[in-house]
């Protein structure tokens, strides 16, 4: 039978095997070098904000505690941004003249709220929950980062679905005594084995079911 393929055409369909492969696996890694960038994930990058709020300034200097203003992280779901009210509390007296301080006072006397920017925004098909987090044990810096150094609030982490999972599969690395939650200067033990030895302990203690936290269903409901 006569050649249908000139041997030639053997050579470039494994080139182009090749190279396919080569591309895809190119595409796979920029894609995923994208999907981890700090420009879609916004890790590290301060956004506008109407006022800039310092953490800095009211946790790390004026060691404010986190419920003083987000008043609602204990109980709920969602952790709520403070009203303008909570503001005057204080700067009714303290800086009252600032200019930084005008939109706090324009608020205050129009009832509009302050418009903040979101830092942290999961997709709306996943479930979160504060409360259960604080009730186990899990430190509002294990998830923010180092919130009391930051004059204006940055993305920590990249709340990708791999983050949570993280922890999800083992608490026990991250898991702290209940009432250091709220402790932005909370370090765990130095040495590793004891610093597992006591997660453990801690995960046993406050009943964390490990087996169910990497059920899809519990983040997707
Ligand atoms: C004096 C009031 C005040 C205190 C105390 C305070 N915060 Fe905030 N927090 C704010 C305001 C106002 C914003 C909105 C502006 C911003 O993002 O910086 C905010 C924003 C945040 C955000 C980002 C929310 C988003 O947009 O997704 C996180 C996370 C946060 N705070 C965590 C904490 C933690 C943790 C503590 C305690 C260690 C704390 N805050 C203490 C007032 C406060
Ligand atoms: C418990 C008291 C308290 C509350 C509540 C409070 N602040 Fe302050 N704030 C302070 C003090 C104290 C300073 C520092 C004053 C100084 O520098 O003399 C300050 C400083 C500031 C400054 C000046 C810049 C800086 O970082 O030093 C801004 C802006 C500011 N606060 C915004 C806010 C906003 C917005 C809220 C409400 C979400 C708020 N503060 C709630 C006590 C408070
Ligand atoms: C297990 C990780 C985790 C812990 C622990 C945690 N947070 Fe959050 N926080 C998140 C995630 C994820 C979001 C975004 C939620 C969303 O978009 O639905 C968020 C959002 C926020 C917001 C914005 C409002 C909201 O609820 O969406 C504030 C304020 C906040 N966190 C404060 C705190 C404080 C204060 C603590 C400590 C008591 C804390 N967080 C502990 C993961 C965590
Ligand atoms: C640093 C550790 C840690 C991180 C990060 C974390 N979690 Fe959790 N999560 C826990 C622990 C511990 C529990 C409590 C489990 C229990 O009660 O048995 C929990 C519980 C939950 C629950 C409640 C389960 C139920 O039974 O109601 C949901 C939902 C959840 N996490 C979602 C998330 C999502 C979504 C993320 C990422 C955006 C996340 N978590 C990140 C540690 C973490
Ligand atoms: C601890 C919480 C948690 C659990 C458990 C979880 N997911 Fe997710 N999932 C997330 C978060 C957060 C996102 C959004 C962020 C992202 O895109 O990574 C997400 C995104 C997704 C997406 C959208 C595509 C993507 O990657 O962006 C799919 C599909 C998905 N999850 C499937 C699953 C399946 C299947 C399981 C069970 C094997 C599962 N998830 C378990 C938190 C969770």
């Amino acid at each position: 039978m006569a050649q249908v393929f000139h041997r030639s055409a053997n050579v470039l369909a494994r080139a182009s095997i090749i190279g396919g492969g080569l591309a895809a696996v190119a595409i796979v890694s920029i894609a995923s070098v994208i999907y981890r960038s700090p420009v879609l994930t916004q890790v590290n990058i301060a956004k506008d904000q109407p006022i800039p709020f310092s953490h800095q300034r009211h946790v790390g200097a004026n060691g404010i505690d986190c419920r003083y203003c987000h008043t609602s992280v204990e109980k709920s779901g969602v952790a709520n941004i403070p009203p303008t009210e909570t503001c005057m509390t204080c700067h009714s007296q303290i800086l009252a003249d600032a200019p930084m301080l005008q939109p706090v006072h324009e608020s205050w006397k129009s009832g509009k709220p302050i418009e903040w920017t979101r830092v942290y925004d999961l997709p709306d098909f996943v479930y979160f929950d504060h409360s259960i987090h604080v009730a186990k044990g899990i430190g509002c810096t294990t998830c923010h980062g180092e919130i009391q150094t930051m004059p204006l609030t940055l993305k920590a982490t990249t709340l990708h679905m791999s983050w949570c999972l993280e922890c999800h599969r083992a608490p026990e690395k991250f898991i702290r005594p209940k009432d250091k939650v709220f402790d932005v200067d909370w370090k765990p033990a130095a040495d590793r084995g004891e610093r597992l030895e006591a997660g453990l302990k801690l995960v046993e203690e406050y009943n964390v079911n490990v087996e169910q936290l990497t059920n899809c269903s519990i983040c997707h409901r």
